[in-house]
């Protein structure tokens, strides 16, 4: 019981953590539409890409951070499922719903996670520390339109785990306000923050990409 309650607050506090990841991602990302030919976005990605501090301690700690969530969202509806078995079988309402939506959404993100670490990360990581390439400050921009423009499978992929990734966030985001114990007097207007910031994120991430499939 005791354990079970640590997992969930673990789980709470990873995930506000990536939801701090997906803010900056998207606040980077959004640079990508400035009118200045991919200038702002080139500088701050090949910043990122080049930060010791970004690549050797943040960059592991996101990862740490995206694997452990998924883990422990696993063992956790595991654990669910087999209380619900033995002791609340009869009470297998909303709560159980929620949770399915979680799963699934979440598996949506991972096998999103997979084809954008194939688009993006694995390239990167090959310039960088497979092939040894010299820095070029300039690809970042190119690189993000050529994997939008046109591309509509890719688009719509990406459109549709973002809607899914927007759910899972709200879902995941009110709960979380109750495994940290956040009181219920300050629930309604915790929601509503749930509901806005779900909403940027999906919203935000689907424009860029529906952005960059028009324009180039
Ligand atoms: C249109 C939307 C998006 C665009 C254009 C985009 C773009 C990028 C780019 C260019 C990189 C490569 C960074 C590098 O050079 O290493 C990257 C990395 C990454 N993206 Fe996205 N991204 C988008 C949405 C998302 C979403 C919704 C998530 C999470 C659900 C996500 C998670 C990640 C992660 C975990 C990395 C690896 C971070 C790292 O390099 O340390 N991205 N993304």
């Amino acid at each position: 019981m005791y354990s079970s309650i640590i997992k969930k607050v673990l789980m709470a506090l990873s995930g506000i953590f990536l939801m701090v990841f997906l803010l900056q991602h998207l606040a980077i990302n959004l640079t990508s539409l400035f009118p200045d030919d991919g200038n702002t976005f080139n500088k701050i990605s090949h910043f990122m890409g080049y930060n010791p501090l970004v690549q050797f301690v943040l960059q592991p700690i996101l990862i740490f951070g995206v694997f452990f969530h998924f883990i422990m969202g696993f063992v956790l509806e595991y654990q669910n499922r087999k209380a619900r078995i033995s002791k609340y079988i009869y009470h297998k309402t909303r709560s159980s719903w929620v949770s399915k939506n979680m799963i699934l959404s979440g598996l949506v993100i991972l096998a999103f996670l997979a084809l954008h670490f194939y688009d993006f990360w694995i390239p990167e990581m090959d310039y960088k520390y497979i092939n040894f390439k010299q820095p070029d400050s300039l690809k970042y921009f190119h690189e993000l339109q050529e994997k939008f423009y046109g591309q509509t499978t890719r688009t719509t992929i990406y459109c549709i785990s973002f809607i899914l990734l927007g759910l899972h966030l709200n879902h995941g985001l009110s709960s979380s306000f109750q495994s940290v114990g956040i009181s219920n007097k300050k629930e309604k207007n915790l929601q509503r923050l749930a509901i806005i910031y779900s909403f940027i994120i999906s919203f935000g991430f689907s424009f860029i990409a529906i952005y960059h499939y028009f324009v180039h």
